[in-house]
């Protein structure tokens, strides 16, 4: 277990934290997401986007739909506990869901972006939509009268500017970096934990399953997220 004093924490979660409250993960447990024979990959992409913006709309939509009836749970609570104990601290989240805010992180950056959020696809206008409406609302700009997508990263596309960069300042910064529930198989946003340990961070990891992660890690701490991330808070800050 930890045994120095840590002033600066910066926490990475993917699909894995949100799994318990009812929302699927992508890959793991030997799945991977398939919607309609279109493996996630492809229907998230921007192909799509370009291709089939209607079809990439009946995706989203569906996972919202799935999203009107979670809840955060223990693990996305633990880390609001955490992050009002620690002055320093920053949660990078790849995960869309939005559950994080929810719970009431405050100091986050969705390097993915939101899934209750649209942009133009030409002005770049962005929307906010209400969560608990399927379909999504607007379908067009009321701006320039084009198309709306989410205003997701997708497959084939950066992430936003900026918002990166500060999650490689802070993990080149702190001495502890927690990574919880994600596979650690999508860059850019894998490459936090190494920099992290590369500059000297004390690294713990939670999963249920190994990833390629885990041979770097100080820690790994193997069970759900809603189990071990509380108790692990409570350690850390007792
Ligand atoms: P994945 O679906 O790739 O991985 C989920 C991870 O969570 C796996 O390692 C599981 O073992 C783990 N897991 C499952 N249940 C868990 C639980 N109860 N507690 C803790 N861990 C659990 O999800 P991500 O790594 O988040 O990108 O995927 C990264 C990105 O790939 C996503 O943000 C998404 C996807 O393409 C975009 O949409 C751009």
């Amino acid at each position: 277990m930890i045994n120095f004093d840590f002033d600066s924490v910066c926490v990475l979660s993917g699909a894995g934290i949100s799994a318990e409250s009812g929302v699927p993960t992508f890959r793991g447990g030997g799945k991977s997401a398939v919607w309609k024979g279109m493996p996630f990959d492809e229907i998230s992409s921007a192909k799509m986007v370009k291709e089939n913006l209607d079809e990439v709309w009946e995706w989203f939509d569906y996972r919202r739909g799935v999203l009107k009836e979670c809840e955060p749970n223990k693990a996305h609570k633990a880390l609001v506990k955490l992050e009002k104990t620690v002055d320093d601290f920053l949660l990078v989240t790849q995960n869309v869901d939005g559950l994080h805010t929810r719970a009431g992180s405050e100091n986050i950056i969705e390097v993915h972006g939101n899934i209750n959020r649209s942009r133009c696809v030409v002005c770049r206008k962005r929307f906010q939509m209400q969560s608990h409406h399927v379909p999504h609302d607007p379908s067009k700009c009321d701006e320039c009268g084009n198309k709306v997508r989410p205003d997701v990263v997708l497959f084939g596309e950066m992430l936003p500017s900026g918002a990166y960069e500060r999650a490689v300042e802070k993990a080149s910064g702190c001495n502890l970096f927690i990574v919880v529930g994600t596979s650690a198989l999508v860059y850019p946003a894998a490459i936090l934990p190494e920099v992290a340990k590369r500059n000297g961070a004390y690294l713990i990891e939670v999963n249920p399953e190994e990833t390629p992660l885990t041979a770097y890690c100080d820690e790994s701490l193997r069970g759900k997220a809603g189990e071990i991330v509380p108790d692990l808070v409570s350690n850390l800050i007792a």
